[in-house]
């Protein structure tokens, strides 16, 4: 027995409401992703549709790091639609700053949300989707916050595909910091998560012109 294909159309239709992608990446697919002669786009995409064709036998992450406008968040929102479009996984898009706000919200008595009520979807969608993670200044807080978040899914077999700005590089610590150096991945989430994350995610590197500037000389 099979299910009709109506009956699938509006199951997926009703997983794209829930998987809160924002407005400007709703048209971001895998068939408008160009690759433009270059290497790194051509071979993160061909990652990604792997691991769309091997979900969900494969559950290992995905983790597309690079600089702005390379492309990372339309390749993992093209990702996260495919696999509810194909398939009818429950996903979830959170942007790092925006999760972290609506926590620290949830603390506040005139929000009628709990933390937990809050991150429930967090901790319990089959793939999260989590965007910029590290961008944002570092505390003890948002440590020990993105440390429970990533730790939870990693303890329940959980898919996480995260983007990042950021170079994937460890902590260099304040002390030798010198004045011009941009803080690595490890500085913002500490060494211990970053190396949590390569056991949950495979590393894509992406690297190329921010394309909006691209397109912008191109005009
Ligand atoms: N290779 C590409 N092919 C098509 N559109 C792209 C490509 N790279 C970026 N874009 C578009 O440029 C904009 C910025 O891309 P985005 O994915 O947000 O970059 P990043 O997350 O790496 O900073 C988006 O509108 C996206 O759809
Ligand atoms: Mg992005």
């Amino acid at each position: 027995m099979t299910r009709c294909e109506c009956f699938l159309k509006a199951r997926a239709s009703r997983l794209i409401d829930a998987a809160r992608i924002p407005a400007r990446y709703a048209c971001c697919d895998l068939s408008n992703f160009r690759i433009q002669s270059n290497p790194t786009l051509a071979s993160a995409k061909l990652v990604a549709e792997k691991f769309i064709d091997r979900y969900p036998i494969e559950r290992t992450g995905l983790l597309f790091e690079g600089s702005i406008g390379v492309g990372k968040t339309h390749l993992a929102v093209a990702v996260l639609k495919e696999l509810i479009l194909r398939k009818g996984i429950p996903c979830l898009f959170y942007e790092y700053r925006e999760l972290l706000k609506s926590i620290q919200n949830s603390y506040n008595n005139e929000v009628h949300t709990t933390e937990l009520s809050l991150l429930r979807p967090v901790f319990e969608t089959e793939v999260l989707l989590l965007d910029e993670l590290g961008a944002v200044k570092p505390t003890d807080w948002v440590w020990d916050t993105v440390g429970f978040i990533l730790n939870t899914r990693y303890n329940d077999n959980r898919t996480t595909v995260i983007t990042t700005n950021l170079m994937n590089e460890p902590a260099m610590g304040t002390g030798s910091r010198s004045v011009m150096r941009a803080d690595t991945l490890g500085d913002r989430i500490g060494e211990r998560m970053r190396s949590r994350l390569h056991e949950m995610c495979r590393v894509v590197h992406m690297e190329g012109e921010d394309y909006r500037q691209k397109l912008r000389s191109a005009r």
